[in-house]
Protein backbone atom coordinates (compact mmCIF):
# COMPACT_ATOMS: atom_id res chain seq x y z
CA UNK A 1 0.00 0.00 0.00
CA UNK A 2 0.89 3.60 -0.50
CA UNK A 3 2.11 5.44 2.85
CA UNK A 4 2.82 8.88 1.36
CA UNK A 5 2.72 11.11 4.50
CA UNK A 6 1.17 14.08 1.77
CA UNK A 7 -1.82 11.49 1.31
CA UNK A 8 -2.52 11.16 4.98
CA UNK A 9 -5.50 13.15 5.83
CA UNK A 10 -4.47 16.10 7.96
CA UNK A 11 -4.84 16.37 11.70
CA UNK A 12 -8.55 18.16 12.08
CA UNK A 13 -10.22 19.43 15.02
CA UNK A 14 -12.84 16.10 16.29
CA UNK A 15 -16.06 16.27 14.07
CA UNK A 16 -19.48 15.87 15.62
CA UNK A 17 -22.30 14.55 13.49
CA UNK A 18 -25.30 17.11 13.09
CA UNK A 19 -27.45 14.88 15.87
CA UNK A 20 -24.50 15.14 18.16
CA UNK A 21 -24.12 18.73 17.59
CA UNK A 22 -28.14 19.34 18.46
CA UNK A 23 -27.20 17.02 21.73
CA UNK A 24 -24.65 19.83 22.51
CA UNK A 25 -26.91 22.41 21.95
CA UNK A 26 -29.42 20.83 24.32
CA UNK A 27 -26.82 21.04 26.97
CA UNK A 28 -25.83 23.99 25.82
CA UNK A 29 -29.16 25.40 26.39
CA UNK A 30 -29.30 24.42 30.15
CA UNK A 31 -26.30 26.29 30.98
CA UNK A 32 -27.24 29.39 29.27
CA UNK A 33 -30.87 29.01 31.47
CA UNK A 34 -28.49 28.66 34.59
CA UNK A 35 -26.45 31.86 33.43
CA UNK A 36 -29.46 33.86 32.98
CA UNK A 37 -31.14 32.79 36.07
CA UNK A 38 -27.32 33.70 38.07
CA UNK A 39 -27.30 37.24 36.48
CA UNK A 40 -30.98 37.75 37.34
CA UNK A 41 -30.25 36.68 40.64
CA UNK A 42 -26.68 38.73 40.77
CA UNK A 43 -27.62 41.87 42.79
CA UNK A 44 -26.24 43.54 45.98
CA UNK A 45 -26.06 41.90 49.18
CA UNK A 46 -26.17 37.97 47.70
CA UNK A 47 -23.83 36.13 48.20
CA UNK A 48 -22.04 33.92 45.50
CA UNK A 49 -22.95 31.02 46.94
CA UNK A 50 -26.60 31.51 46.97
CA UNK A 51 -25.97 31.97 43.13
CA UNK A 52 -23.96 28.53 42.81
CA UNK A 53 -27.33 27.23 44.65
CA UNK A 54 -29.47 28.60 41.79
CA UNK A 55 -27.14 27.61 38.83
CA UNK A 56 -26.71 23.79 40.57
CA UNK A 57 -31.12 23.98 40.79
CA UNK A 58 -31.53 24.92 37.11
CA UNK A 59 -29.42 22.56 35.88
CA UNK A 60 -30.63 19.37 37.85
CA UNK A 61 -34.51 20.38 37.25
CA UNK A 62 -33.30 20.44 33.66
CA UNK A 63 -32.10 16.93 34.39
CA UNK A 64 -28.45 17.60 33.61
CA UNK A 65 -25.53 17.59 35.80
CA UNK A 66 -23.29 20.39 36.67
CA UNK A 67 -19.90 19.24 35.12
CA UNK A 68 -17.84 21.70 37.71
CA UNK A 69 -18.43 19.74 40.75
CA UNK A 70 -15.93 17.37 41.60
CA UNK A 71 -13.74 18.10 38.61
CA UNK A 72 -10.38 17.72 39.98
CA UNK A 73 -12.07 18.53 43.15
CA UNK A 74 -13.25 21.75 42.56
CA UNK A 75 -16.61 22.52 44.77
CA UNK A 76 -19.24 23.90 43.39
CA UNK A 77 -21.29 24.40 40.43
CA UNK A 78 -20.39 27.60 38.75
CA UNK A 79 -17.17 29.46 38.94
CA UNK A 80 -17.80 33.28 40.09
CA UNK A 81 -15.03 35.72 39.51
CA UNK A 82 -15.23 39.25 41.12
CA UNK A 83 -13.57 42.10 40.44
CA UNK A 84 -9.30 41.39 40.21
CA UNK A 85 -10.71 37.36 40.10
CA UNK A 86 -9.64 36.60 37.00
CA UNK A 87 -11.36 32.65 36.34
CA UNK A 88 -12.05 29.90 38.96
CA UNK A 89 -13.45 32.05 42.30
CA UNK A 90 -15.00 29.35 44.53
CA UNK A 91 -18.48 30.81 45.11
CA UNK A 92 -18.68 31.55 48.92
CA UNK A 93 -21.32 32.58 52.20
CA UNK A 94 -18.62 35.17 52.76
CA UNK A 95 -18.57 36.73 49.68
CA UNK A 96 -21.46 39.10 49.31
CA UNK A 97 -21.84 41.25 45.83
CA UNK A 98 -21.91 45.14 46.46
CA UNK A 99 -22.68 47.78 43.70
CA UNK A 100 -20.46 48.28 41.18
CA UNK A 101 -18.57 44.51 41.34
CA UNK A 102 -17.52 43.35 38.19
CA UNK A 103 -19.03 39.47 37.95
CA UNK A 104 -17.63 36.40 35.68
CA UNK A 105 -19.44 33.71 36.19
CA UNK A 106 -18.68 30.51 34.25
CA UNK A 107 -20.93 27.28 34.44
CA UNK A 108 -20.85 24.22 32.92
CA UNK A 109 -23.23 21.29 32.20
CA UNK A 110 -23.94 17.76 31.10
CA UNK A 111 -26.58 16.49 29.60
CA UNK A 112 -27.15 12.79 27.54
CA UNK A 113 -23.32 12.59 28.35
CA UNK A 114 -22.85 16.25 26.46
CA UNK A 115 -21.24 18.81 27.51
CA UNK A 116 -21.78 22.98 27.19
CA UNK A 117 -19.47 25.06 28.86
CA UNK A 118 -20.11 29.01 28.72
CA UNK A 119 -19.30 32.49 30.98
CA UNK A 120 -20.76 35.85 31.02
CA UNK A 121 -19.47 38.97 32.72
CA UNK A 122 -21.76 41.75 34.19
CA UNK A 123 -22.16 44.35 36.72
CA UNK A 124 -23.77 44.57 40.26
CA UNK A 125 -25.76 47.18 39.50
CA UNK A 126 -24.14 50.17 37.27
CA UNK A 127 -20.15 49.41 36.35
CA UNK A 128 -18.40 51.81 36.48
CA UNK A 129 -17.59 53.38 32.68
CA UNK A 130 -13.68 51.68 32.60
CA UNK A 131 -15.28 48.13 33.61
CA UNK A 132 -18.48 48.00 31.16
CA UNK A 133 -15.81 48.68 28.26
CA UNK A 134 -13.73 45.68 29.98
CA UNK A 135 -16.75 43.64 29.87
CA UNK A 136 -17.73 44.89 26.14
CA UNK A 137 -14.16 44.63 24.63
CA UNK A 138 -14.01 40.53 25.74
CA UNK A 139 -17.46 39.91 24.85
CA UNK A 140 -16.14 41.48 21.57
CA UNK A 141 -13.43 38.98 21.61
CA UNK A 142 -14.95 36.58 21.76
CA UNK A 143 -17.69 37.19 18.90
CA UNK A 144 -14.37 37.87 16.83
CA UNK A 145 -13.28 34.32 17.40
CA UNK A 146 -16.74 33.12 16.97
CA UNK A 147 -16.81 34.57 13.59
CA UNK A 148 -13.50 32.66 12.99
CA UNK A 149 -15.14 29.44 13.71
CA UNK A 150 -15.42 28.14 9.83
CA UNK A 151 -14.40 25.31 7.88
CA UNK A 152 -11.34 25.27 6.26
CA UNK A 153 -9.86 27.82 8.90
CA UNK A 154 -7.05 25.91 11.51
CA UNK A 155 -6.67 26.27 14.81
CA UNK A 156 -4.76 29.10 15.49
CA UNK A 157 -6.88 31.41 12.83
CA UNK A 158 -9.32 31.21 15.68
CA UNK A 159 -6.65 32.72 18.11
CA UNK A 160 -5.26 34.93 15.90
CA UNK A 161 -9.16 36.63 15.50
CA UNK A 162 -9.35 36.56 19.18
CA UNK A 163 -6.61 38.43 19.41
CA UNK A 164 -7.48 40.63 16.10
CA UNK A 165 -10.77 41.39 18.03
CA UNK A 166 -9.05 42.38 20.54
CA UNK A 167 -6.50 44.89 19.42
CA UNK A 168 -9.55 46.42 17.55
CA UNK A 169 -11.76 46.74 20.91
CA UNK A 170 -8.46 48.68 22.08
CA UNK A 171 -8.34 50.84 18.71
CA UNK A 172 -12.42 51.57 19.18
CA UNK A 173 -12.59 51.92 23.48
CA UNK A 174 -8.99 54.17 22.99
CA UNK A 175 -7.46 52.32 25.79
CA UNK A 176 -5.08 48.89 26.29
CA UNK A 177 -6.17 45.67 27.60
CA UNK A 178 -4.06 42.98 29.05
CA UNK A 179 -4.73 39.66 27.50
CA UNK A 180 -4.48 37.20 30.12
CA UNK A 181 -1.21 34.97 29.65
CA UNK A 182 -1.75 31.12 30.20
CA UNK A 183 -5.16 30.17 29.71
CA UNK A 184 -7.50 29.47 26.85
CA UNK A 185 -10.37 27.80 25.49
CA UNK A 186 -10.19 23.53 24.48
CA UNK A 187 -11.95 20.96 22.70
CA UNK A 188 -15.42 19.97 24.36
CA UNK A 189 -17.87 17.26 23.83
CA UNK A 190 -18.44 13.96 25.84
CA UNK A 191 -15.70 15.50 28.22
CA UNK A 192 -15.27 19.04 29.25
CA UNK A 193 -11.68 19.94 28.36
CA UNK A 194 -10.11 18.61 25.16
CA UNK A 195 -7.82 18.56 22.56
CA UNK A 196 -6.98 21.04 21.65
CA UNK A 197 -5.99 23.91 24.07
CA UNK A 198 -7.08 27.39 21.95
CA UNK A 199 -4.79 30.33 22.69
CA UNK A 200 -6.24 33.69 22.98
CA UNK A 201 -3.55 35.35 20.76
CA UNK A 202 -1.12 34.15 18.09
CA UNK A 203 -0.48 34.12 14.49
CA UNK A 204 -2.51 32.76 12.23
CA UNK A 205 -2.96 29.62 10.01
CA UNK A 206 -1.42 26.80 12.58
CA UNK A 207 -2.64 23.72 13.94
CA UNK A 208 -5.46 21.45 13.68
CA UNK A 209 -7.96 22.43 10.61
CA UNK A 210 -11.81 22.72 11.16
CA UNK A 211 -14.02 20.59 9.70
CA UNK A 212 -17.78 20.80 9.89
CA UNK A 213 -18.82 19.65 13.38
CA UNK A 214 -15.51 20.88 14.94
CA UNK A 215 -16.56 22.10 18.39
CA UNK A 216 -14.62 24.62 20.49
CA UNK A 217 -14.71 26.26 23.99
CA UNK A 218 -13.70 29.92 23.04
CA UNK A 219 -12.96 32.04 26.34
CA UNK A 220 -10.95 35.39 25.80
CA UNK A 221 -10.16 36.78 29.61
CA UNK A 222 -8.96 40.25 29.23
CA UNK A 223 -7.63 42.67 31.74
CA UNK A 224 -7.66 46.74 32.54
CA UNK A 225 -4.19 46.00 33.45
CA UNK A 226 -1.20 43.31 33.22
CA UNK A 227 -1.98 39.73 31.74
CA UNK A 228 -0.26 38.46 34.57
CA UNK A 229 -2.00 36.21 37.06
CA UNK A 230 -1.24 34.46 40.42
CA UNK A 231 -3.42 31.30 41.70
CA UNK A 232 -4.40 31.93 45.39
CA UNK A 233 -4.21 29.69 48.10
CA UNK A 234 -7.29 27.73 47.96
CA UNK A 235 -5.52 26.28 44.52
CA UNK A 236 -8.22 27.89 42.58
CA UNK A 237 -9.07 31.14 41.95
CA UNK A 238 -6.78 33.03 39.60
CA UNK A 239 -6.27 36.36 40.42
CA UNK A 240 -4.18 39.24 38.68
CA UNK A 241 -0.89 39.90 40.06
CA UNK A 242 -1.63 44.06 39.30
CA UNK A 243 -4.91 43.88 41.01
CA UNK A 244 -6.82 45.03 37.75
CA UNK A 245 -9.99 43.57 37.19
CA UNK A 246 -10.78 40.93 34.70
CA UNK A 247 -13.53 39.41 32.31
CA UNK A 248 -14.11 36.56 31.24
CA UNK A 249 -16.57 35.39 28.16
CA UNK A 250 -17.10 32.02 26.47
CA UNK A 251 -19.43 30.12 24.17
CA UNK A 252 -19.04 26.26 23.00
CA UNK A 253 -19.30 27.05 19.28
CA UNK A 254 -19.47 24.80 16.26
CA UNK A 255 -18.06 24.93 13.11
CA UNK A 256 -20.60 24.60 10.24
CA UNK A 257 -21.27 24.47 6.67
CA UNK A 258 -23.44 27.00 7.49
CA UNK A 259 -21.09 29.30 9.53
CA UNK A 260 -20.19 29.01 13.29
CA UNK A 261 -23.04 27.96 15.61
CA UNK A 262 -22.94 28.92 18.93
CA UNK A 263 -24.29 25.70 21.46
CA UNK A 264 -24.68 27.43 24.60
CA UNK A 265 -27.84 29.49 23.37
CA UNK A 266 -30.95 29.58 25.19
N1 LIG B 1 -15.37 26.18 32.57
C1 LIG B 1 -14.00 26.40 32.82
C2 LIG B 1 -13.42 26.50 31.46
O1 LIG B 1 -13.96 27.25 30.79
C3 LIG B 1 -13.40 25.36 33.68
C4 LIG B 1 -13.90 25.40 35.03
S1 LIG B 1 -12.83 24.55 36.02
C5 LIG B 1 -13.83 23.81 37.15
O2 LIG B 1 -12.57 25.84 30.98
F1 LIG B 1 -13.08 23.06 37.87
F2 LIG B 1 -14.42 24.72 37.79
F3 LIG B 1 -14.69 23.08 36.55
CO1 LIG C 1 -14.20 26.43 29.08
Amino acid sequence: MIALAGLRPRKVVAQRSPGELDAMAAAGAVVAAALRAVQQAAVAGVSTLSLDQIAESVIRDAGATPSFLGYHGYPASICASVNDRVVHGIPSAAEILAPGDLVSIDCGAILDGWHGDAAVTFGVGTLSAEDAVLAQATRDSLEAGIAAMTPGNRLSDVSHAIETGTHAAEARYGRAFGIVKGYGGHGIGRRMHMEPFLPNEGAPGRGPLLVPGSVLAIEPMLTLGSGDTVVLDDEWTVVTVDGSRAAHWEHTVAATGDGPRILTLG
